[in-house]
């Protein structure tokens, strides 16, 4: 696909782009850690019932997010970045740091960051990649309150969707990458884009819930399609 000089390209991944690094996706692989659906240890709920288990799930991921690599898609987005300077934005539903380690660095984590934390009260981001996976867990060194991931569970409101849509409102295009299209507010994205003429485009090895909504879907993996998907866009 070919990007003119006042393109301004929108994407947004979900888990299947960092399945070919080895991370497993939400839904394919069956929604279950240690006979737990999702649901029940990503949630506030389960952070009340209990905070061990939530972050022995989370200490988990970050054992599992730290033993993989950047793949051929992480990088071509990084490489697009460099190529179209702020004309990129990247959103992505993905708490792993794989798109960062790949040199992206105009990226929003809308769902949060694997590898930071924060106090229940001071709700300040920190750098943390420590497993917690016994007691005692971790607590704010200013208030004493309980330390938790800096994850947006179900039934927490995404992080910063203002600047998401203001961005998604100047895109010419929206480029979705390896989501299911069924958690929303991202799956609305979609719609969103449409309503302004804003070209769709989907690519992942099967058609997202949300599939009716886009001008072009793309059969394949994120490491066959991504890496030749744009040819040389232009600089300016
Ligand atoms: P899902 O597990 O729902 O969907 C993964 C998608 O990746 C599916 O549509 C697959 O077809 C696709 N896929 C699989 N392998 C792929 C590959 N090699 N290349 C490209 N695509 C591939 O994951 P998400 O849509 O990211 O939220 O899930 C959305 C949100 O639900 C997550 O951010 C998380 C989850 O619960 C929170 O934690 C709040
Ligand atoms: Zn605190």
């Amino acid at each position: 696909m070919k990007l003119s000089s006042t393109d301004r390209l929108f994407v947004l991944t979900g888990a299947g782009i960092s399945a070919e690094s080895g991370l497993a996706t939400f839904r394919g692989s069956g929604g279950l850690w240690n006979g737990h659906r999702v649901e029940e240890v990503a949630t506030p709920e389960a952070w009340d019932a209990d905070p061990l288990l939530v972050w022995r799930f989370y200490s988990m991921r970050r054992r599992d997010a730290l033993a993989v690599q950047p793949n051929a898609a992480h990088h071509a987005l990084a490489q697009l970045e460099q190529q179209l300077g702020d004309r990129f934005y990247l959103c992505t539903q993905n708490v792993d740091d794989l798109h960062e380690r790949a040199g992206s660095h105009r990226i929003h984590h809308m769902h949060g960051s694997l590898f930071q934390s924060r106090c229940v009260r001071c709700n300040q981001p920190f750098a943390d990649s420590a497993f917690y996976e016994s007691a005692p867990l971790p607590t704010c060194t200013t208030c004493g309150s309980p330390i938790r991931p800096h994850i947006v569970w179900f039934g927490e409101i995404p992080l910063d969707m203002e600047s998401i849509y203001a961005q998604l409102d100047r895109a010419t295009t929206l480029l979705v990458v390896g989501t299911s299209g069924s958690v929303y507010p991202a799956a609305g994205f979609v719609h969103i884009a449409r309503q302004t003429g804003t070209r769709t485009i989907y690519i992942g090895p099967e058609e997202p819930s949300n599939a009716a909504s886009f001008d072009d879907i793309i059969l394949g993996t994120a490491t066959q399609v991504l890496p030749d998907f744009f040819d040389h866009p232009s600089s300016k």
